[in-house]
């Protein structure tokens, strides 16, 4: 009966694409995949909140937001969402692949359409399948292909436009304020999701609908959406992701308002990271000459490799040298464009940076050399 399951794994382990969890020891290897960008899951403040929460509330919130799961910590943490992203109100959801889901599903149906960028994350795509939307993708970035699919759509009742703001494979930035234009000029909404770019990049343009997560640069759990306080207001009564789920542990949200306050306030942590980028992005080597390794636009620095198979055996050889990096391959991201994923992270070393760039130029010079 379960012969299938033998079959597809076979299947994935002979195309190199079998997935097995690596346990992380801090001690023994530098992390260069996390995306814990200003390292503040770690820091004293987030933790010292975190502790304070649970010797309040305890740790489960017990129920969902609408039954008994509502502390004023998850209404402080809205409000300071609100105020960071310059929105009427905000909504906070238990992951930020369940704010894409439930904001997604309620604002569009089958009688709509939606339309995305080809290298969206899978929480939008998922999310637009579950909507029974019309579905519409345009290549990467391509703003006259986005127009041409808007002129063809007027039959459609509602129109969503959904973007990443940093892609979180590619770790270039979409056009936002462009996307934005072309909503208001053909009357789509818009929605950008700017879960790699909070607390690493500012970006221009206000979509009507700002998605983004607690857990990448802040350093915690959870998701939200931003807005008016009218689509707030419609979210807390129709997205099921979050209604019908148990609401974020207090000590959570406390951790997130923690974080919020730092980045506002700690601002060399944001200039420390960018120096880190530009140290792999553009290191110096030996010799006084500089080599470009890739020109970075965020923390997410992929070097491409092609094979999955070739990018894995690249993987387990700077592991073995003492640096985690995953290989990211089919289906995360398109065939034959599998990559290592490089994050870069404000506690990282300078001397780690360039140690892990000599190794890639030694294992991998022409992606090393890419300019
Ligand atoms: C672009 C993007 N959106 C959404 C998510 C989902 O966020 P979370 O990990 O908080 O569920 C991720 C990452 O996981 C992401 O990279």
């Amino acid at each position: 009966m379960f012969e299938f399951i033998n079959q597809e794994l076979t299947e994935l382990r002979k195309a190199g694409l079998y997935r097995e969890l690596r346990l992380i020891d801090l001690k023994s290897h530098k992390i260069f995949c996390s995306n814990d960008y200003l390292g503040l899951s770690k820091h004293p403040k987030v933790k010292e909140r975190a502790i304070a929460a649970i010797k309040e509330f305890g740790f489960g919130a017990g129920a969902s937001r609408l039954i008994s799961g509502n502390t004023p910590l998850h209404e402080e943490l809205e409000h300071k969402i609100a105020k960071f992203k310059k929105r009427e109100a905000a909504l906070v959801f238990p992951t930020g692949y369940m704010a894409n889901l439930g904001a997604i599903t309620s604002l569009v149906n089958e009688n709509d359409t939606v339309i995305i960028d080809r290298l969206n994350h899978a929480s939008i795509i998922d999310a637009c399948r579950l909507s029974r939307a019309k579905l519409q993708v345009y290549p990467h970035k391509d703003l006259a292909t986005l127009e041409k699919i808007l002129q063809r759509s007027e039959k459609f009742k509602k129109r969503l436009i959904v973007t990443d703001a940093v892609f979180s494979m590619d770790g270039d930035i979409s056009p936002v304020k462009e996307i934005v234009a072309l909503g208001k000029k053909y009357n789509a909404m818009t929605m950008v999701d700017y879960a790699h770019a909070t607390g690493v990049v500012e970006i221009e343009g206000e979509p009507d609908i700002a998605m983004g997560t607690l857990s990448k640069a802040l350093g915690s759990i959870g998701g939200f959406i931003a807005g008016s306080q009218g689509l707030i207001d419609y979210l807390r009564n129709k997205a099921r992701s979050f209604i019908y789920t148990t609401a974020l542990p207090p000590a959570a949200c406390a951790a997130s308002i923690a974080a919020l306050e730092i980045i506002e306030s700690e601002l060399q942590l944001k200039k420390r990271l960018w120096k880190n980028i530009r140290t792999l992005s553009l290191w110096e080597r030996g010799d006084g000459s500089r080599q470009r390794v890739r020109v970075a636009e965020s923390s997410i620095i992929p070097i491409m490799i092609g094979s999955a198979e070739r990018t894995m055996n690249i993987s387990k050889k700077l592991f073995d040298n003492g640096f985690f990096i995953s290989g990211i391959r089919p289906p995360t991201v398109p065939e034959g464009e599998s990559r290592l994923r490089i994050t870069i992270t404000a506690d990282q070393s300078k001397e780690d940076i360039e140690c892990l760039a000599s190794l890639l130029q030694e294992l991998i010079p022409a992606a090393a050399r890419l300019t």
